[in-house]
């Protein structure tokens, strides 16, 4: 098996291409897995996400380390059981921290290339659940200025406005105003620029291309904004004014961010930021991240009920191509869409795994499970969306103060 990274020199856009070359013919599943902040590409199996700990020098969530949250917390959720939560760095570090009376901060963000969809959620949904348990402060960045940067023809009000909508989404969640602060790149910029000219010093071009895969056509906005992203790692430091230390809980596309962080941190004088990092959610498609740009394959959070209904009945799954093959052979719900969707946000955990049964031993119909997951998002929808215009008067109280 060879690993190559592959460079895009051709356009403006960063590709760092992660390629395995299989000798062994039939197994597609681990060719073409393309991860970077801003292209993820690849067929998404378990045995896929092993080889990004590998290559991203990251860790497995243990058993061990999974029963140190149990205590921690009397509970492990089921984003962790289901290891849609899957690696991290210092996670045990970060805990130890919190039992001896440190109290950490939380750091996730988006960046607002358009609306968001379902598979936005579930981290942030994750990470308002850390927040409720370890009651801990987070920052919540809005990368308005990466979007501009990279989206060659979007132009500064389109993101503007992805910036308030998507904003919506992120007070709806339920984050507790009091612990919750987000940052906007462009308005709050003042607070993350000391920091980010502190990190951006100790990080060589050589560098920022060999983890970013820039080359020479890359804009110079693309080339400056890294430390634009890690500067939150390091601001709860500031803000508290002694030693804090921070969890990012993100997809693990934004590795490449927290590496160079960590990197420059212990010189900086300050903690190496830990983190917690999902798979991605795929689309209802195929096995690709869920991506706004298919938007006949994402679930918007803006969507009606019509339109939820008709994405999900439209879905890809693992069936077979008959009702009378499937009675016979059995369906995968291991390349299933509706099936992940169903565990990950509506299914218990039993209930789960008897879906898992039924569906491989052929008791279980695709049209059933589409139904189930076109219902239960119909209602998580509608209810997202009360949530949504609710928000539009909480905007202020979500705002970070720039001092
Ligand atoms: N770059 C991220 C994106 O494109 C947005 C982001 C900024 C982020 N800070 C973060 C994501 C911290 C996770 C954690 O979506």
């Amino acid at each position: 098996m060879v690993n190559r990274f592959i460079r895009d020199e051709k356009d403006n856009s960063i590709k760092h291409q992660y390629q395995n070359y299989s000798d062994n013919k039939t197994d597609h599943s681990s060719e073409n897995i393309i991860i970077t902040p801003w292209e993820v590409h690849g067929d998404f199996e378990d045995e896929n996400y092993s080889k990004l700990i590998e290559k991203f020098g990251t860790q497995h969530i243990s058993l061990d380390l999974i029963n140190k949250i149990k205590k921690i917390t009397g509970e492990v959720h089921p984003l962790i059981k289901f290891r849609y939560f899957f690696s991290h760095r210092d996670l045990d570090w970060i805990l130890n921290k919190y039992e001896n009376g440190e109290q950490f901060y939380l750091y996730t963000g988006r960046g607002p290339s358009g609306l968001v969809h379902m598979g936005h959620l579930l981290p942030w949904i994750f990470t308002k659940y850390l927040q409720e348990k370890f009651n801990s402060k987070l920052i919540f960045q809005i990368t308005d200025d990466e979007k501009f940067l990279y989206n060659m023809n979007f132009d500064r009000n389109r993101i503007k406005n992805y910036v308030l909508e998507n904003i919506l989404d992120v007070i709806a969640i339920g984050f507790n105003p009091e612990l919750t602060k987000i940052i906007v790149d462009t308005e709050h910029i003042k607070s993350l620029y000391p920091i980010a000219i502190e990190i951006a010093k100790k990080i060589t071009f050589s560098t920022a291309k060999s983890v970013f895969g820039f080359n020479n056509m890359t804009n110079i906005g693309m080339i400056g904004f890294p430390p634009i992203q890690a500067a939150p790692c390091f601001l709860p430091t500031v803000l508290e004014n002694k030693p804090t230390p921070v969890l990012i809980p993100a997809a693990i596309d934004q590795d490449p961010y927290w590496r160079i962080t960590r990197d420059v941190a212990e010189k900086l004088g300050y903690y190496k930021p830990a983190q917690i990092h999902s798979k991605f959610l795929p689309g209802l498609s195929n096995l690709t991240k869920m991506s706004s740009s298919k938007p006949e394959t994402a679930i918007f959070t803006t969507d009606e009920p019509e339109v939820v209904r008709k994405k999900v009945m439209s879905s890809f799954t693992g069936g077979q191509p008959t009702v009378e093959l499937q009675k016979k052979l059995g369906a995968n719900p291991d390349i299933c869409p509706v099936f992940w969707y169903l565990k990950y946000f509506f299914d218990t955990e039993k209930k789960s795994i008897e879906r898992f049964y039924r569906c491989r031993s052929g008791n279980l119909l695709c049209g059933e499970c589409k139904n189930e997951l076109a219902n239960e998002s119909v209602i998580f929808i509608k209810d997202f969306k009360k949530r949504r215009e609710k928000a539009r008067d909480k905007i202020a109280e979500f705002m970070f103060e720039s001092r």
